[in-house]
């Protein structure tokens, strides 16, 4: 493993890519949420756990309740929230931290452009759905209404327009004749969790370049 790479891992839901990431060692060195989460609670566990490969991982929390954010309302629908101010925070913190990949697994805050040029390091997105197609919230749903037989998931850098930066590996997932929407999610999950780990490990071992944005 070479050092010259820092990575961050950034949730806010369930976590479940992260726990992959964590069982199979790869060297995290933050895992940082936008709200209190399973996936912060599980990287607390690990290092409590006395886990030796996540013994030195840190967790941070920048609430976005603090920058306006409103719970109660649905997720696109966020009149009072500062999305510049925290999206500069948030930068601000990955640079502090010296970090050079932040690696977003089901981070939900869409980040303002001030973001991207604040952060000095790479952005990673992983989203559930054959890029081009089905961009946005609803990518498992849209497949899904859309009669798709086949969809998938995407890693892509991550730029200021949502889900359309340069594609670092994709995969296809089948979509069954009962499929519901958590039914195909979870599948379409359990292709994610290997694939991201894989390419993340990649990169950070350098047998991988990014492709330039
Ligand atoms: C994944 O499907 C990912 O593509 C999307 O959010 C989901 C995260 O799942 N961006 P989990 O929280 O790791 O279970």
């Amino acid at each position: 493993m070479n050092n010259t790479h820092r990575l961050a891992v950034l949730v806010s839901g369930s976590g479940t890519i992260l726990e992959h990431m964590i069982d199979k060692k790869l060297p995290i060195s933050y895992v940082i949420a936008e709200k209190p989460c399973r996936g912060i609670d599980l990287a607390i566990e690990h290092r409590l756990a006395d886990n030796v490969d996540v013994a030195r991982l840190r967790t941070k929390i920048l609430p976005r309740v603090n920058y306006g954010w409103d719970n109660s309302r649905k997720w696109n629908n966020q009149p009072k929230f500062d999305r510049v101010s925290f999206s500069i925070d948030l930068a601000n913190i990955l640079n502090s931290y010296n970090v050079t990949i932040a690696a977003m697994a089901g981070f939900m805050t869409i980040l303002s452009p001030e973001f991207f040029d604040i952060f000095e390091g790479t952005l990673l997105n992983i989203h559930p759905a054959l890029l081009p197609k089905y961009k946005g919230e609803r990518a498992v749903a849209d497949a899904l209404e859309a009669g798709e037989r086949v969809t998938g998931t995407t890693i892509h850098i991550a730029t200021k327009e949502l889900d359309a930066g340069p594609i670092i590996k994709q995969a296809k997932v089948p979509v069954l004749p009962d499929d519901t929407v958590d039914t195909l999610h979870e599948r379409i999950k359990q292709t994610e969790r290997p694939l991201y780990t894989q390419v993340l490990a990649e990169l950070l071992e350098g047998k991988r370049k990014l492709p330039s944005r």
